[in-house]
Order: structure tokens, then sequence, then C-alpha cells
């Protein structure tokens, strides 16, 4: 019973906000968003599917040089197919990373500041959720890897070699699945098969990524002239949420919002970028909103910095 009435309360409070409801209803509010990017450079991360692939596509729409960033060379290869039968205005280049290695985060990192040492806005949206627990060769659980180290090692990387240009963005892609966890430090990299959750680890990541965001803006606001954002895109019909939630999908399909819909803020936040905003605000439709649904998430032993120590540790590479 208590189970039930746990669902029915999470459909209740979110199922009108986080769908395609929501979005048509406040969107009705908005004026058409009116930007030219020529000149600028995106770089988005898991941009060959889903949520990433309608920001990039998006975003080269209004002129910007997009960097779309994901495994598949295949499916980044139609993606840029897609954006030239589409006739974007800007232009689309393919860069193959996985970004659950270190190694490889390491190596397109250098690749970045060689080839495109100039970036304008950075959407660190890469995300999984596993059902499985998996660890990679450097000794990683596979979801904490991408979901929130990846985000870390680039974005340091670039701030460090000062190719995230002054005014520019750094919007970081989290979820409503946040609310579902305080900061945990002690569960971000989980060590065991027994007991693995991936819906669990999903959200630590996930509220991690809303810590991270306070503290770069904290650490780099002022120094780096850049605004960070943390956002939600709201429940899209991608096939991450096919593959990992296929129960959710086929209850709210209906109401699912398009991957259009998912990376409307990542576009207008990118183009736009709003200053004097709650810098701990959780961005939805264009509006913050709390980054707390329930009062349990805002309890924690640790702050933003301590996560941000423990993924400085957590970069180091496993030795030879
Ligand atoms: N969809 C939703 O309703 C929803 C809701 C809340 C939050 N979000 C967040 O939005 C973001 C995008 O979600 P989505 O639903 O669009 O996901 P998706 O459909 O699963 O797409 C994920 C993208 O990331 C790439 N990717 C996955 N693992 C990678 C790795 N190790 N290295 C490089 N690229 C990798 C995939 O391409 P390759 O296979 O080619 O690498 C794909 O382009 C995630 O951060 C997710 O948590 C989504």
């Amino acid at each position: 019973m208590s189970h039930l009435m746990k669902i029915a309360n999470f459909y209740g409070r979110f199922l009108l906000s986080f769908t395609a409801i929501g979005y048509w209803w406040r969107s009705l509010f908005w004026s058409r968003l009116k930007a030219d990017l020529s000149g600028q450079t995106w770089l988005v991360t898991g941009a060959s599917g889903g949520v990433g692939r309608a920001i990039v596509l998006g975003a080269a729409r209004y002129g910007a040089t997009v960097l779309a960033a994901a495994r598949s060379a295949a499916k980044l290869d139609e993606l840029v197919a897609d954006a030239v039968s589409a006739g974007v205005k800007g232009k689309v280049v393919p860069l193959v990373v996985d970004f659950s290695l270190k190694r490889d985060v390491r190596r397109f990192s250098e690749q970045i500041l060689t080839e495109h040492p100039r970036i304008d806005v950075l959407v660190n949206n890469v995300g999984v959720l596993l059902d499985d627990f998996s660890v990679t060769d450097e000794g990683h659980e596979m979801s904490f890897a991408t979901n929130i180290l990846s985000h870390f090692m680039l974005t340091e990387r670039l701030i460090e070699a000062g190719a995230l240009v002054r005014g520019g963005a750094v919007v970081n892609m989290s979820s409503g699945g946040m609310y579902n966890s305080p900061l945990a430090i002690g569960a971000m990299d989980a060590k065991k098969a027994e007991g693995y959750n991936g819906i669990r680890a999903y959200a630590v990541h996930k509220r991690g990524q809303a810590a991270l965001t306070s503290y770069w803006s904290e650490v780099y606001g002022s120094s780096s002239g850049l605004t960070f954002y943390v956002m939600h895109p709201g429940w899209a019909d991608t096939q991450g949420v096919k593959t990992s939630l296929p129960r959710f999908r086929r209850i709210l399909l209906w109401v699912l919002r398009t991957p259009a819909q998912g990376a409307d803020t990542a576009i207008w936040l990118g183009a736009t970028r709003p200053q004097g905003t709650d810098p701990a605000g959780f961005w939805l439709d264009r509006a913050t909103r709390s980054a707390h649904a329930y009062e349990f998430t805002r309890k924690s032993k640790h702050r933003p910095v301590d996560l941000a120590n423990y993924l400085k540790g957590a970069s180091a590479m496993p030795a030879p």
C-alpha cells in the first residue's frame, strides 16, 4: 500500500510539470527565441541521440558550430547528414569519444584544446541509467564514470586551459531523478554488484551535478566570466528512456516530451545566458525551480567542495 501511495504521490506531483503538458503550458508564455549563434562554438556531450542530438541540431540551426561528441561514429555521421539536409545555418563537427573512460576523456580534452581552443558553450549532457553493475577497466562503476566524473574532468581541463571563453556558459544536464537523493559522496562510485541499484546511483550522480554547478559557480564564476547552469529536460522519449525505463515509458508514452522539447531549455540557456539568477536554481522550461522536492535531500554531511575534492582524487589515472 505504501508503495502504491509513493507511486501515486510521484506521478501526482510531477506529471503535469515534467511531461509535454508542462512544456506546452509554459511555452504559451514564451516569446520565440531569436538568436544568432554564428561565430560561436558549442560542445555537446552525448550528442548522437536523444536530448543531446536535439541540442546539437537546435544550436546549429541558430548558426553555431557544434562539436558533437559520442561513441558511435556511424550515429554521428547520420547526425551530420541530417543537419546538412535540414539546411542548418551552422555546422556539426562529429567527435568520437568514450566518456566512461578517463584516458579517453583526457585524450578528448587535449584534442579539443588543439583543434577547437575557443568554446562558447559546453553542454555536459552525457548520462546513462544502467540496470546492472559494471566496472570500467579503470576500476570505476560505469555510470559514475560517465555521468559525473567525465563532466568534472572535461570541464576542469577546459577551464584550466582557458578554452571556455569569458561570457560563455556551462550547462549541466541533470534530471528530476536528483529529487530522490541528497549529496552522497560515499554512494557515487559503487564498488559491489551486491545491492547495486542503477536508479539510486543515477539519482546520486544527478544530485552531484547540481552540487558541482554550485561549486563551479562559486570557484570560477567571477574569475572565468562563465555562467554555470544545472537543468532538467523534463521527461522526453529517447532511446535512453526506452532502454532503461521501459515500464515508465509504457505508462507515459502519450505525454512524454519530444527530444526537441527536452532540449529547449539547454539551447535557450546557452543562447541567452541569463545573469543574476539563483546559482543553486534548477532550470526547467526556461525558469529556475527548487533543487529539492523533499526535505530529506537537503540534509547532507557533504558540501559541494567535498565532491569536487573527491572527483579530483578519482580523476587520477591508475598506475600502469
Ligand atoms: N530523456 C529523459 O526523459 C531525461 C530525463 C531527465 C534527464 N535526462 C538526461 O538527459 C541526458 C540525455 O538523456 P537521453 O535520454 O537523451 O539519453 P540517450 O537517449 O540514452 O542518449 C545518450 C547519448 O549519450 C551517448 N553516450 C552514452 N554513453 C556514452 C559514453 N560512454 N561516451 C560517449 N557518449 C555516450 C549516446 O551515444 P553513443 O551510444 O553513440 O555513445 C547518446 O548519444 C542524460 O544526462 C539524462 O540523464 C533525460
